[in-house]
């Protein structure tokens, strides 16, 4: 089992994240519960911010907050000098109000509305990376009406197919993202910019996919996008000042995943750019890593509840969580390494299947694990959690959503709270002709 960043296992078979006893953590702030290892989440940062150092090269490294956005992770971002990557008025909304430095903020997104637009505005972001044609039309209009100067990328669909899922690969031609580069609507939207004197169009930008463990669709994409600056700069004298390649770079989530180094994937990602961005000065090198700053830095701790054995079929065990807080496996077949973290330094003595507590047959966490044996109010710790566990969680089944604790040194802090019943009803609304005349709440006390 590998074990990522600070955790271990302790004299008493306990796994410990940050400094801190999983068991202890579980008892203290309920389960399910996200635990997010700050030590290994900053390494994460430095190790990018290290690598493109020590490449001697204009770099941008903004974390797509996406993965996780709170209040406490923007904070975590900017103290590491990071940029930050949003893709809604939600995700800018949490940086705004975490204090992030609106210059160091750029927008993504394939359907941004006028209203996101005037808000990336008003809060003078750095930049917007711009999706399509409607898009370029709004800001440009918006920018001239307000006269304000805006600096953007073109997100172009370079052709290039990532291996990874198919629902999270964006760079292939047929895709929802950015303007594709074979028929020409990029150079087209190129040639709109360079008519446009309230855009300054920066360079181009390309996201090939998630959970990419190699770097040759990185070194494919930066030929092309170097192509075609090639193109725009012989065509109109456009210089490109920014390529960003976007996020993607995988994470080590079990057995048989073997991502590169940060330091293996810019060194790659540098030669590429210096060897094929030869016609005009070296553009600084932007990325956008999500998964690969918070994912392994996240564990989840579930309690083990009832179980189900089907002689010779399959021996379920449920937690207290499942789809509704990680809607991987569901969503994407994502497989999971977990461990028990009150049993730690047992040895596995049985298969069983994780289940998880929605009624709904495909809200399994993970299929046939090896564990030792198992009782009810064991903790279950799932790892890598950290990247698009509590960003997509949901409330099905009306289950509330868990809290996250971020672990240091012996220290846990709650980043976020554990919803409350109440939260669940919190926008719920009732129409006069529903209401009953004598409606009387009972007080009901929230359960850990
Ligand atoms: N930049 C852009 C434009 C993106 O679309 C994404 C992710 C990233 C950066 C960050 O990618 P990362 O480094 O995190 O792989 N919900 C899916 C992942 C969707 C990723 C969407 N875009 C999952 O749970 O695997």
């Amino acid at each position: 089992m590998k074990l990522h960043g600070t955790s271990h296992i302790n004299e008493k078979g306990h796994l410990t994240i940050g400094g801190c006893d999983t068991v202890e953590l579980a008892a203290q702030f309920g389960t399910p519960l996200y635990v997010l290892d700050e030590q290994l989440i900053r390494e994460r940062c430095r190790a990018y911010v290290a690598a493109f150092r020590q490449a001697n090269v204009d770099f941008q490294v903004a974390y797509a907050s996406k993965a996780m956005s709170t209040l406490a992770i923007c904070r975590l971002i900017e103290e590491e000098g990071l940029a930050l990557d949003v893709v809604s008025d939600g995700e800018l909304y949490t940086a705004l109000q975490a204090g992030f430095p609106p210059e160091r903020i750029h927008f993504h997104g394939n359907n941004k509305s006028l209203a996101e637009l005037t808000m990336a505005l008003d809060a003078n972001i750095g930049g917007i990376v711009v999706d399509n044609f409607t898009e370029l039309h709004m800001l440009r209009t918006l920018a001239s009406e307000r006269q304000q100067h805006v600096h953007i990328l073109l997100r172009l669909s370079p052709g290039v197919e990532a291996h990874t899922h198919a629902y999270i690969q964006t760079g292939q031609e047929d895709s929802k993202f950015g303007f594709d580069l074979a028929s020409g609507q990029a150079a087209k939207a190129v040639e709109i910019c360079q008519r446009s004197p309230e855009i300054s169009l920066l360079g181009f930008h390309s996201h090939i996919g998630s959970q990419i463990f190699d770097v040759q669709g990185y070194r494919m994409t930066i030929r092309k996008l170097a192509q075609f600056s090639q193109e725009c700069y012989e065509s109109y004298g456009h210089v490109s000042e920014v390529v960003n390649i976007g996020g993607g770079f995988g994470i080590h989530y079990c057995e048989g995943d073997k991502p590169l180094t940060a330091e293996r994937y810019i060194e790659a990602i540098v030669a590429e750019v210096r060897a094929s961005f030869t016609h005009q000065p070296l553009p600084a090198i932007w990325i956008e890593p999500g998964r690969s700053i918070v994912g392994e830095a996240g564990t989840t701790l579930y309690r083990v509840g009832t179980e189900k054995r089907i002689p010779g079929i399959r021996h379920y065990v449920a937690v207290d969580g499942g789809m509704a807080d990680n809607p991987r496996p569901a969503l994407y077949q994502a497989k999971y390494a977990a461990l028990v973290a009150n049993k730690a330094g047992k040895p596995a003595t049985q298969t069983v299947s994780i289940a998880g507590k929605c009624c709904e047959s495909g809200d399994m966490l993970i299929w046939d694990v090896a564990l030792p044996d198992l009782a009810q109010g064991d903790v279950l710790a799932v790892l890598s959690t950290g990247a698009y566990n509590y960003s997509m969680a949901s409330n099905y089944n009306r289950l509330r959503r868990p809290a996250a604790v971020l672990v240091n040194d012996g220290n846990a802090d709650v980043i976020v709270q554990r919803e409350t019943f109440a939260d669940l009803t919190r926008h719920d609304v009732i129409p006069a002709r529903l209401q009953k005349p004598t409606t009387v709440s009972p007080e009901v006390a929230d359960i850990k």
